[in-house]
Protein backbone atom coordinates (compact mmCIF):
# COMPACT_ATOMS: atom_id res chain seq x y z
CA UNK A 1 0.00 0.00 0.00
CA UNK A 2 1.11 3.27 -1.13
CA UNK A 3 1.97 5.57 2.49
CA UNK A 4 0.22 8.76 2.74
CA UNK A 5 1.71 11.66 4.97
CA UNK A 6 -0.75 14.37 6.72
CA UNK A 7 0.81 17.07 8.07
CA UNK A 8 -0.87 17.96 11.46
CA UNK A 9 -1.39 21.76 11.22
CA UNK A 10 -1.23 21.92 15.57
CA UNK A 11 2.72 21.82 15.30
CA UNK A 12 2.88 24.73 12.94
CA UNK A 13 3.78 28.51 13.04
CA UNK A 14 0.09 30.27 13.31
CA UNK A 15 1.11 33.46 12.97
CA UNK A 16 1.92 31.88 8.93
CA UNK A 17 -0.91 29.12 8.69
CA UNK A 18 -1.57 30.34 5.48
CA UNK A 19 2.05 29.98 3.89
CA UNK A 20 2.89 26.78 6.56
CA UNK A 21 0.09 24.98 4.66
CA UNK A 22 1.27 25.86 1.42
CA UNK A 23 4.62 24.83 2.41
CA UNK A 24 3.50 21.56 2.98
CA UNK A 25 1.40 21.18 -0.24
CA UNK A 26 4.23 21.76 -2.37
CA UNK A 27 6.66 19.45 0.04
CA UNK A 28 4.48 16.54 -1.09
CA UNK A 29 1.55 16.11 1.83
CA UNK A 30 -1.34 13.84 0.85
CA UNK A 31 -3.55 15.40 3.34
CA UNK A 32 -4.28 17.98 5.58
CA UNK A 33 -4.48 16.64 9.40
CA UNK A 34 -6.44 19.47 11.34
CA UNK A 35 -6.93 18.94 15.00
CA UNK A 36 -10.31 20.17 16.77
CA UNK A 37 -10.09 20.06 20.54
CA UNK A 38 -12.86 21.31 22.78
CA UNK A 39 -11.16 21.36 26.53
CA UNK A 40 -13.40 19.00 27.54
CA UNK A 41 -12.48 15.61 25.86
CA UNK A 42 -8.84 16.39 25.47
CA UNK A 43 -7.41 18.73 27.94
CA UNK A 44 -6.80 21.59 25.14
CA UNK A 45 -8.43 23.81 22.65
CA UNK A 46 -7.70 24.44 19.22
CA UNK A 47 -9.37 25.68 16.39
CA UNK A 48 -13.17 25.52 14.57
CA UNK A 49 -14.89 26.28 11.83
CA UNK A 50 -14.55 29.41 11.55
CA UNK A 51 -10.50 28.83 10.65
CA UNK A 52 -11.59 25.51 9.11
CA UNK A 53 -13.21 27.73 6.49
CA UNK A 54 -10.16 30.02 5.90
CA UNK A 55 -7.74 26.95 5.49
CA UNK A 56 -10.05 25.66 2.61
CA UNK A 57 -9.39 28.99 0.61
CA UNK A 58 -5.72 28.74 0.48
CA UNK A 59 -5.32 24.73 -0.06
CA UNK A 60 -6.36 22.44 -2.40
CA UNK A 61 -5.04 19.25 0.32
CA UNK A 62 -8.23 17.15 1.11
CA UNK A 63 -8.83 18.12 5.21
CA UNK A 64 -8.79 15.57 7.29
CA UNK A 65 -10.62 17.21 10.39
CA UNK A 66 -9.32 15.12 13.55
CA UNK A 67 -12.64 15.83 15.96
CA UNK A 68 -11.37 15.37 19.65
CA UNK A 69 -14.53 16.50 21.25
CA UNK A 70 -17.31 15.66 23.08
CA UNK A 71 -21.10 15.44 20.96
CA UNK A 72 -18.85 15.70 18.10
CA UNK A 73 -22.27 15.00 15.93
CA UNK A 74 -23.62 18.86 17.03
CA UNK A 75 -20.64 19.86 15.15
CA UNK A 76 -20.18 17.83 12.05
CA UNK A 77 -22.53 20.19 9.74
CA UNK A 78 -20.08 23.25 10.73
CA UNK A 79 -17.07 21.34 9.75
CA UNK A 80 -18.65 20.28 6.75
CA UNK A 81 -19.99 23.38 5.16
CA UNK A 82 -16.55 24.55 6.04
CA UNK A 83 -14.38 22.44 3.61
CA UNK A 84 -14.04 19.12 5.84
CA UNK A 85 -13.36 15.89 3.11
CA UNK A 86 -12.62 14.14 6.30
CA UNK A 87 -13.86 13.60 9.32
CA UNK A 88 -13.24 11.61 11.84
CA UNK A 89 -15.02 11.09 15.41
CA UNK A 90 -14.00 9.35 18.87
CA UNK A 91 -15.47 5.76 19.90
CA UNK A 92 -14.66 6.88 23.52
CA UNK A 93 -17.62 9.66 22.70
CA UNK A 94 -19.73 8.17 19.89
CA UNK A 95 -22.15 5.28 20.35
CA UNK A 96 -23.45 2.94 17.69
CA UNK A 97 -26.27 4.62 16.57
CA UNK A 98 -24.90 8.42 16.13
CA UNK A 99 -22.27 6.88 14.07
CA UNK A 100 -25.04 5.30 11.96
CA UNK A 101 -26.57 8.78 11.52
CA UNK A 102 -23.23 10.08 10.72
CA UNK A 103 -22.53 7.62 8.16
CA UNK A 104 -25.32 8.40 6.33
CA UNK A 105 -25.52 12.10 6.34
CA UNK A 106 -21.23 12.35 5.50
CA UNK A 107 -22.33 9.54 2.42
CA UNK A 108 -24.46 12.30 1.30
CA UNK A 109 -22.12 15.08 1.17
CA UNK A 110 -19.14 11.99 -0.35
CA UNK A 111 -17.19 13.16 3.26
CA UNK A 112 -15.81 10.34 4.47
CA UNK A 113 -16.03 8.71 7.89
CA UNK A 114 -12.98 7.77 10.50
CA UNK A 115 -13.17 6.33 13.73
CA UNK A 116 -10.44 7.10 16.18
CA UNK A 117 -9.44 5.34 19.30
CA UNK A 118 -7.12 6.13 21.87
CA UNK A 119 -4.63 4.00 23.16
CA UNK A 120 -6.18 2.58 26.06
CA UNK A 121 -8.87 2.19 24.36
CA UNK A 122 -9.23 -2.00 23.26
CA UNK A 123 -9.65 -2.94 19.63
CA UNK A 124 -13.26 -4.64 20.74
CA UNK A 125 -14.34 -1.65 20.87
CA UNK A 126 -14.53 -0.21 17.11
CA UNK A 127 -14.65 -3.83 16.34
CA UNK A 128 -18.77 -4.16 15.82
CA UNK A 129 -18.77 -0.13 14.16
CA UNK A 130 -16.22 -1.18 11.44
CA UNK A 131 -18.18 -1.38 8.83
CA UNK A 132 -20.01 1.98 9.43
CA UNK A 133 -16.22 3.66 8.99
CA UNK A 134 -14.32 4.26 5.51
CA UNK A 135 -10.80 4.37 7.85
CA UNK A 136 -9.54 3.89 11.37
CA UNK A 137 -7.38 6.54 13.16
CA UNK A 138 -5.22 4.95 15.25
CA UNK A 139 -3.84 7.03 18.71
CA UNK A 140 -0.24 6.51 19.34
CA UNK A 141 -0.03 9.01 22.07
CA UNK A 142 -2.77 10.57 24.26
CA UNK A 143 -4.70 13.03 22.79
CA UNK A 144 -4.32 16.82 23.48
CA UNK A 145 -0.83 17.93 22.29
CA UNK A 146 1.14 17.64 19.88
CA UNK A 147 5.53 16.30 20.63
CA UNK A 148 4.58 13.62 22.51
CA UNK A 149 6.46 10.54 22.84
CA UNK A 150 4.95 7.49 20.72
CA UNK A 151 3.10 4.85 22.90
CA UNK A 152 4.62 1.53 20.84
CA UNK A 153 1.66 -0.86 22.81
CA UNK A 154 -0.64 0.70 20.59
CA UNK A 155 1.33 -1.84 17.78
CA UNK A 156 -0.57 -4.73 18.46
CA UNK A 157 -4.02 -3.46 18.01
CA UNK A 158 -2.74 -2.09 14.50
CA UNK A 159 -1.99 -5.38 13.63
CA UNK A 160 -4.98 -7.02 14.59
CA UNK A 161 -7.62 -4.06 13.06
CA UNK A 162 -5.21 -4.70 9.63
CA UNK A 163 -6.28 -8.69 10.05
CA UNK A 164 -9.83 -7.45 9.41
CA UNK A 165 -10.27 -3.98 8.03
CA UNK A 166 -9.03 -3.64 4.35
CA UNK A 167 -9.79 0.06 4.88
CA UNK A 168 -7.30 3.45 5.32
CA UNK A 169 -5.02 2.80 8.49
CA UNK A 170 -3.84 6.33 9.63
CA UNK A 171 -1.69 6.28 12.88
CA UNK A 172 -1.24 9.70 14.71
CA UNK A 173 1.18 10.84 17.39
CA UNK A 174 4.77 10.26 18.18
CA UNK A 175 5.55 9.73 14.40
CA UNK A 176 9.24 9.93 12.76
CA UNK A 177 10.86 7.77 10.61
CA UNK A 178 11.41 5.02 13.16
CA UNK A 179 8.05 5.14 14.85
CA UNK A 180 6.35 5.32 11.44
CA UNK A 181 8.44 2.01 10.22
CA UNK A 182 6.85 0.48 12.79
CA UNK A 183 3.32 1.37 12.00
CA UNK A 184 3.84 0.73 9.02
CA UNK A 185 5.01 -2.98 8.80
CA UNK A 186 2.10 -3.52 11.12
CA UNK A 187 -0.64 -2.14 8.67
CA UNK A 188 -1.10 1.81 8.95
CA UNK A 189 -0.80 2.93 5.67
CA UNK A 190 -1.65 6.58 6.39
CA UNK A 191 0.51 8.76 9.31
CA UNK A 192 -0.36 11.99 11.05
CA UNK A 193 3.00 13.92 11.28
CA UNK A 194 2.54 16.69 13.42
CA UNK A 195 6.16 17.81 15.46
CA UNK A 196 8.43 15.66 13.19
CA UNK A 197 7.83 17.99 9.84
CA UNK A 198 6.96 21.34 11.25
CA UNK A 199 10.09 21.22 13.31
CA UNK A 200 12.14 19.89 10.63
CA UNK A 201 14.29 22.25 7.86
CA UNK A 202 13.25 20.76 4.81
CA UNK A 203 9.41 19.76 4.93
CA UNK A 204 9.86 17.95 1.70
CA UNK A 205 12.83 16.17 2.36
CA UNK A 206 11.04 15.11 5.69
CA UNK A 207 8.02 13.93 3.77
CA UNK A 208 9.61 11.79 1.46
CA UNK A 209 11.54 10.06 3.76
CA UNK A 210 8.25 9.80 5.92
CA UNK A 211 6.85 8.09 2.71
CA UNK A 212 9.73 5.49 2.23
CA UNK A 213 9.85 4.41 5.46
CA UNK A 214 9.03 0.65 3.60
C1 LIG B 1 -2.66 14.90 19.19
C2 LIG B 1 -3.09 15.21 17.80
C3 LIG B 1 -2.04 14.93 16.78
C4 LIG B 1 -0.78 15.74 16.97
C5 LIG B 1 0.38 14.90 16.54
O1 LIG B 1 -3.74 14.95 20.05
O2 LIG B 1 -4.24 14.47 17.44
O3 LIG B 1 -2.52 15.04 15.45
O4 LIG B 1 -0.77 16.94 16.24
O5 LIG B 1 1.54 15.58 16.81
P1 LIG B 1 2.94 14.86 16.88
O6 LIG B 1 3.20 14.27 15.52
O7 LIG B 1 3.88 15.95 17.22
O8 LIG B 1 2.85 13.81 17.95
ZN1 LIG C 1 -4.78 14.39 15.27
Amino acid sequence: MRIKVAPSILSCDFSRLAEEIKAVESAGADLLHVDVMDGHFVPNITIGPVVLKDIRKVTKLPLDVHLMIEHPERFVDSFVASGADMITVHIEVCGKKTLQALRNKLKLKKVSLGISLNPKTPYAKIKPILGLVDFVLVMSVNPGFGGQEFIGSVIPKIKRLRSEFSGDIAVDGGINENTGKLVVEAGANILAVGSYIFKSKNYKETIRRLKCVM
